[in-house]
């Protein structure tokens, strides 16, 4: 896509999560009289390609305001998501940025992974006639008002449960800890690095919270009566879950939902999920090739609170990484999120609507 006079309102910056879905958008974008690329050939080229818009969005809201978007893409490859990558990835990640700026989007949003590469680390970028986030404070809005719906429907009463998170001491886990501290029997926090754990629950505890930590799983699972998993790793092990758990996933890759075949009772759901009622076009229309939900319109929190930012005319930084999300702001983004006409997604997981 190429460089244009007229500004956007917003740029989407992404990857892809598995080599079937991203040899489909490569050869869906090349002419359909070429040969289809395999998935090995396109392995051998696409780390390569360098970070560029593939197509815009067009969004509109039920109070008449129209806005116009682009979807930008990294081509960070999804096996090379390691520590051993990140410089690599953190640069493909500032080209992405530097794409956008040159596309002249007003307001980015760093999705999924990218946003953990750069760590709310935005500086470089200040002299940028542009604002930027991580996406993780609707992300978070959508989290807490799955699980508080599931367990509704579920006859949970909040502050009977015991709230597991995992993933606790990273911006999403802190945001939801933080939020549900007042409102539950208890919170189990989990996380791997020790000392950021302890000294996160101890600060906690401090305030008079009821905490229990563990950097073991199996220490805290089988007491949960719901889990909000945000981990940013796949490594998960967890079994001995208590019956009729709760389980909202939202990490990506999917933290726990290929690690319970034999929990057949627990409801799982795919987290932080919202859905554009009124819609929205994609130019050109590859929708087949970068959707694969089961209902229409869905979209990542992260990427919907851009949108929203679009819509209210944010000009600030507005999720900035590691610690800085506020019930308020929690609160905000939901409020916005329905004037535009934007609800939290339907329960689905990967076998589809629940
Ligand atoms: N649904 C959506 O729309 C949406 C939007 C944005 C982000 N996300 C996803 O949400 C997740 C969290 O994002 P974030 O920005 O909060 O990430 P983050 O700040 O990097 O935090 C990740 C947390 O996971 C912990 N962790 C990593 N591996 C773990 C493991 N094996 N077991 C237990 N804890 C583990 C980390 O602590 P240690 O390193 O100490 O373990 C940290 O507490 C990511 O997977 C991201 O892709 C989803």
């Amino acid at each position: 896509m190429d460089s244009q006079t007229t500004s956007l309102d917003f740029a989407v910056i992404g990857h892809q999560d598995n080599w079937p879905n991203i040899q489909s958008f490569i050869n869906a974008m090349r002419t359909t009289d070429l040969e289809e690329l395999s998935i090995e050939k396109i392995k051998g080229i696409y780390g390569y390609i360098p970070p560029r818009g593939i197509f815009k969005m067009r969004v509109k809201s039920p109070t008449g305001k129209e806005i116009n978007g682009v979807y930008i893409e990294t081509f960070i490859e999804p096996d090379q998501l390691e520590a051993q990558h990140l410089r690599s990835n953190i640069q493909k990640v500032k080209n992405a940025i530097e794409a956008a700026h040159t596309l002249k989007a007003k307001m980015v949003i760093l999705g999924g992974f990218t946003s953990i590469l750069l760590e709310g680390n935005f500086k470089d970028f200040e002299s940028y006639n542009m604002v930027l986030t991580t996406g993780n404070t609707l992300t978070t809005s959508y989290v807490l008002k799955g699980v508080e719906k599931a367990a509704k429907e579920h006859q949970l009463v909040l502050n009977e449960c015991k709230v597991l998170i995992i993933g606790a001491t990273g911006d999403i886990g802190m945001a939801c800890s933080n939020y549900l501290k007042g409102t539950v029997k208890q919170l189990l926090l989990c996380a791997r690095n020790r000392i950021r754990l302890e000294n996160y629950a101890d600060q906690l505890k401090r305030e008079g919270y009821d905490i229990k930590y563990s950097i073991d799983l199996d220490d805290l699972a089988a007491e949960a009566d719901i889990i909000i998993s945000v981990a940013s790793s796949q490594g998960i092990k967890i079994s001995n879950l208590k019956k009729a758990a709760i389980i909202c996933d939202a990490g990506y890759p999917k933290n726990l939902e290929d690690k319970l075949e034999q929990h057949t009772d627990v409801f799982l759901f795919h987290g932080g999920m919202g859905q554009l009622t009124n819609g929205y076009t994609f130019i050109p229309d590859y929708t087949a090739h970068f959707y694969y939900y089961p209902a229409p319109f869905l979209g990542h929190g992260c990427i919907i609170e851009v949108i929203l930012m679009a819509f209210e005319g944010i000009m600030e930084n507005y999720s900035t990484g590691r610690g800085n999300i506020t019930k308020e702001k929690i609160d905000k983004m939901y409020h916005w999120s329905r004037k535009h006409g934007i609800e939290l997604a339907p329960f689905y997981n990967s076998k589809g609507l629940l």
